[in-house]
């Protein structure tokens, strides 16, 4: 018997090597890895670049505390708050963190303004905000709420952009809204557009901050961020997974003008930004940011969309819907996501559930054409078994 707190279904296989989008188990056995640590090898299994940089940081210096300054962090702070909307960035070890911060630096933000009582945050039902207690009851999703009361209170949710919801909702104690901008748990719904503009209108007419949690999404849709491509510019953004390529980070990003009230000592983590957690985000980023990645990103996630919408096309009883933008995927299925998981890794690829019916496909950015070939491959293999 297992020593370890039964919070996890596992399934029973363990794997002993990655490389790129390729995982091992302990029989030998190959697998099209499309997990990526649910959308957190970013850059695959044991990338070089990110072996060299762990590697050449953890001869120099793993962890000294916040108390100091540290070279690494302010880098990785630096070049994000260059090549995005942010001023300031606060790290963090894990999306959970990163999204309780951009609820405390909301709430802040208006106390210091004067405005204390603007301290209650719009979200929306069937999102994942984190597993930490206010994270938890942001999202309000009775499967993870039920035993762990007393509610945060704090949160008003409406249905899933529905945006006449959000306006009832609004009052004088509205500080913000918080959205995923790819609802991913909740099945890789994704926020149209008109949609993400409409909620900053929302926001600039009523005197409320946009969260756009992008913890799950963000470097995947072949833009820096998901939100990108509707031109708006939100005001707190936590972001994680991806990027610390499979090393624990995560990170909430701010304008000036929100960033006010988060003065020393108002916020803090042991851990949070330490040298080597730096350092992997700097060497992380060092791949994002060279020419043409992103746009490849995008290529590649079109030609991965293409594929899976030919199998839809062609197995019209088993996918309903192909979802997602760039290399972050959903497939709604008609036939039981669970089933249709298992058959997939009887033939050697790996995905992850979400709800909706969804399987999610999480490439790493790395993949190249002929990976994506096998997993269209596999994926019809099952729709045929299961037709
Ligand atoms: C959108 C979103 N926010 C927050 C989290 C929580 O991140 P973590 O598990 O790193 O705490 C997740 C995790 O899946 C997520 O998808």
């Amino acid at each position: 018997m297992s020593s370890v707190l039964g919070t996890y279904a596992r399934k029973n296989i363990s794997f002993t090597k990655g490389k790129g989008s390729y995982l091992y188990a302990e029989n030998g056995d190959k697998y099209l890895d499309f997990v990526q640590g649910i959308a957190t090898n970013i850059l695959g299994h044991c990338h070089e670049h990110l072996i060299e940089a762990i590697q050449k940081q953890s001869k120099k210096l793993w962890h000294i505390s916040n108390a100091f300054i540290i070279p690494e962090q302010e880098r990785l702070a630096k070049r994000l708050a260059d090549n995005t909307f942010a001023d300031f960035i606060c790290f963090q070890n894990s999306g959970t963190e990163a999204t309780e911060a951009s609820i405390k630096i909301a709430r802040k933000y208006f106390h210091k303004i004067g405005k204390p009582e603007k301290n209650r945050i719009i979200t929306f039902k069937g999102a994942f905000h984190g597993r930490t207690l206010a994270a938890l009851f942001a999202a309000n999703n009775p499967k993870h709420t039920e035993g762990f009361g007393p509610k945060v209170d704090g949160f008003d949710q409406v249905p899933f952009a529905d945006h006449d919801a959000i306006k009832k909702k609004i009052s004088k104690h509205t500080a913000a809204i918080m959205i995923e901008t790819i609802m991913g748990e909740g099945g890789i719904k994704v926020v149209p557009e008109f949609c993400i503009k409409g909620l900053r209108k929302i926001c600039d007419e009523n005197d409320l901050l946009l969260i756009l949690d992008e913890v799950q999404c963000a470097y995947r849709t072949g833009n820096f961020f998901a939100f990108e491509e509707s031109g708006i510019i939100p005001d707190i953004v936590p972001i994680a997974k991806g990027i610390g390529g499979g090393f624990p980070l995560g990170a909430c990003l701010v304008t000036k003008k929100v960033s006010i009230g988060m003065t020393a000592g108002t916020h803090g983590s042991t851990f949070g930004g330490n040298p080597l957690a730096m350092a992997i985000g700097n060497a992380v980023l060092d791949i994002i940011l060279e020419k043409d990645f992103l746009e490849n990103v995008k290529k590649k996630g079109k030609y991965f969309d293409e594929g899976l919408k030919k199998i839809k096309d062609q197995y019209p009883k088993i996918v309903e819907e192909v979802r997602g933008i760039g290399l972050i995927k959903g497939l709604k299925l008609l036939v039981d996501n669970a089933n249709f998981m298992k058959k997939l890794m009887d033939h050697k690829m790996l995905t992850v559930k979400a709800e909706e019916n969804v399987i999610r496909l999480f490439p790493p950015l790395t993949v190249n054409n002929n990976e994506l070939d096998e997993a269209i491959e596999k994926i019809q293999k099952v729709c045929k078994e299961m037709s």
